[in-house]
């Protein structure tokens, strides 16, 4: 009984102290998965731009596995990750810019083009150096239409 009512105590502790950080910061975790998200993303553009480039040499077992993991990650974005208040300026670290919320329609509409040229961009980057180039352009104007939009550019 003395165990239970420790191990009670204990829970309340804790769902205390988890409150007690949403009410500080309540899109904290929320800021944190998107940059996640997008950070994610971006190693895997790095990976296939670097062989674009000629930095590294292009393999199409690597290449296909990066493409692989971008359609992965666009198929989580949803607005779950974008609620209503964690704009720039309003939720800490967040760059994300209120236009989100008042063309929510839009920013969907970008949401799904990500999806759509991923998939697209994971049908060609395993083939060889030269069409994964080629597939690249729609990739790379998926993310830059929506930071274009959506995204405050980061101070240098
Ligand atoms: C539907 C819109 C949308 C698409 C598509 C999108 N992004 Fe983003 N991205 C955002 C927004 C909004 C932010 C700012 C989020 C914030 O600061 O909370 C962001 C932030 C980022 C960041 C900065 C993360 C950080 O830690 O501050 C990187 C890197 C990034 N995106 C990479 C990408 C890459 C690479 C792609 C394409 C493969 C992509 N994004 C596609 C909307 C998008």
């Amino acid at each position: 009984m003395k165990l239970c009512l420790a191990l009670a105590a204990v829970a309340a502790m804790t769902s205390f102290a988890a409150m007690a950080e949403e009410v500080e910061d309540p899109f904290a975790d929320t800021v944190e998965a998107r940059h996640g998200l997008m950070l994610q993303m971006q190693t895997d553009v790095a990976k296939v731009g670097a062989m674009a480039k000629g930095e590294t040499a292009y393999d199409a077992a690597i290449a296909a596995k990066a493409a692989a993991n971008i359609t992965a990650v666009a198929s989580v974005l949803s607005m779950d990750q974008f609620p209503a208040g964690s704009e720039v300026d309003k939720a800490a670290d967040s760059y994300a810019l209120p236009d989100i919320w008042t063309n929510q329609d839009d920013f969907i509409v970008k949401i799904a083009a990500m999806n759509e040229a991923a998939v697209a961009f994971q049908g060609v980057a395993g083939t060889d150096l030269e069409t994964m180039k080629a597939g690249m352009t729609k990739l790379g104007e998926a993310c830059g239409g929506c930071h274009k939009a959506y995204r405050k550019p980061e101070e240098e």
